[in-house]
């Protein structure tokens, strides 16, 4: 089998970024099979620091890298993206493929986006304003415009026709905006620029990665967001809009369930959360402000800080099951190097009394986290590599959630840097 998937198992932000490109090392192509541009990975290369937002960050080691049909493309943001990776010395020439079946994220879905985050007022979803939900509706509602159809320039023109003869009604008559409408013949002449430098990276991204699994190579499937963010299973309506799970790395990626070998979750030693929702174990006293401080908790994409809390293993040990995950990458438990004392939230207790221990289908606002509280190492962990030198309670808090979540670790991060990393079992990946 020749597929591992890497998923976050919390609200995103888990730290996917470092734990992809780690294990990129052993990948012969990376593949982004949901999502957009409102993901962001943070990657320490060397000195440098890569956010990347829709480029799976195995390009920054040279290998394959493909954006698979599930993707959500705004066009110049990717050029964009294309552009800097080019002036940081990275040639993505010949190493990134794009999928002619993804959809694009035009203007209007940005604008309504935002437009519609405003009116909602207190009521927002707190999304990253780039459009993704838009977008994905109008491929859900088969008005969507695909990669491939930027070859064709008439069929586009009159697909803008009608396309955009409802958005700017709906500028006008709900949203009161006629000033923001939108001309289809600028735009397809604009995205017929666009199209013109994102040709020679658009494929059949498919039939690439079938010759790829036929070949025997080594494919890593990376999801954005996390668990909680999904639309069928997480916190809706506070979810992101399409299926951040890994089973959607079949339908998103173009590949069939039995060549996936391995789920690596990844897990925050904590737990946060960017944008509105429910968040049981947030805690919004100066302990969640000493996480955010310590952990650098704020977004990559938007700089929104993060909100924080105790760790939850309600909503991992759901994650574990829903994605069929088969180790834990566990990230940023130096970030509980000062403290004396650390939570686990091993339950839910209801409005009715009643103790969950599966993630609820509502009453998240509502629940009374339950907790059992663990010595903590107080001592610094930050850049350890060797399993030995972990003092003895970061390995009790580390077995106790192996326990809670009925899933074993196999990667511990100590730090942002690519060699601040304990790998447990080096030969475990890809491995039927
Ligand atoms: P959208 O994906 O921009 O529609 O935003 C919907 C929800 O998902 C909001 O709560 C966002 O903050 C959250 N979200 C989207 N992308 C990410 C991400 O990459 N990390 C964490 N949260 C995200």
């Amino acid at each position: 089998m020749t597929a591992l998937v890497v998923v976050g198992t919390q609200w995103g932000d888990e730290g996917k970024g470092k734990i992809v490109d780690l294990l990129t090392e052993q990948a012969d192509a990376v593949v982004r099979y949901q999502g957009g541009n409102n993901a962001g990975h943070t990657v320490m290369f060397g000195d440098e620091t890569h956010i990347l937002h829709l480029i799976p960050s195995g390009i920054l080691r040279d290998t394959m890298s493909i954006l698979g049909n599930g993707v959500v493309i705004d066009l110049p943001e990717l050029l964009k993206e294309i552009e800097e990776l080019r002036e940081n010395g990275v040639e993505v020439q010949g190493k990134l493929h794009v999928s002619a079946r993804s959809h694009l994220v035009m203007p209007w879905h940005r604008l309504i986006d935002q437009l519609r985050e405003k009116d909602k007022g207190e009521k927002k979803i707190g999304t990253t304003g780039r459009g993704i939900g838009p977008a994905y509706e109008d491929k859900v509602g088969r008005r969507g415009i695909r990669m491939g159809d930027l070859r064709h320039p008439e069929t586009l023109l009159a697909r803008l026709q009608e396309i955009i003869a409802e958005k700017n009604a709906l500028l006008t008559h709900l949203y009161e905006a006629s000033d923001q409408c939108f001309d289809p013949v600028s735009i397809q002449q604009e995205y017929l620029g666009y199209f013109e430098r994102i040709q020679p990276f658009v494929t059949e991204t498919p039939v690439l990665v079938h010759s790829l699994v036929e070949q025997g190579r080594r494919l890593l499937f990376e999801g954005a967001q996390g668990t909680f963010l999904d639309i069928d299973h997480g916190t809706y309506p506070f979810v992101t809009s399409s299926n951040t799970v890994s089973g959607n790395a079949c339908a998103g990626g173009g590949i069939g369930p039995r060549h996936i070998s391995d789920v690596v979750g990844i897990v925050k030693a904590y737990t946060t959360r960017v944008g509105s929702g429910p968040f049981p174990t947030e805690l919004l006293d100066q302990t969640g402000e000493f996480l955010r401080s310590e952990g650098q908790e704020f977004g990559a994409t938007t700089g929104r800080p993060r909100r924080c809390g105790w760790f939850d293993a309600v909503l991992v040990r759901y994650a574990v099951r829903l994605n069929g995950i088969t180790s834990l990458a566990l990230t940023k438990l130096d970030v509980l190097d000062k403290f004396e004392t650390l939570k686990l939230c091993v339950g839910y207790r209801m409005k009715d009394g009643s103790i969950q221990t599966d993630f609820p289908f509502e009453g998240h606002d509502e629940v009374e986290p339950v907790y059992e509280e663990l010595p903590g190492w107080n001592t610094k962990t930050a850049g350890i590599t060797e399993y030995d030198q972990l003092p003895k309670n970061l390995l009790d808090y580390l077995a106790r959630i192996e326990e809670l979540v009925e899933a074993p670790a196999s990667i511990i991060s100590t730090g942002p840097k690519r060699e601040d990393t304990i790998v447990l079992q080096p030969d475990r990946f890809w491995k039927s």
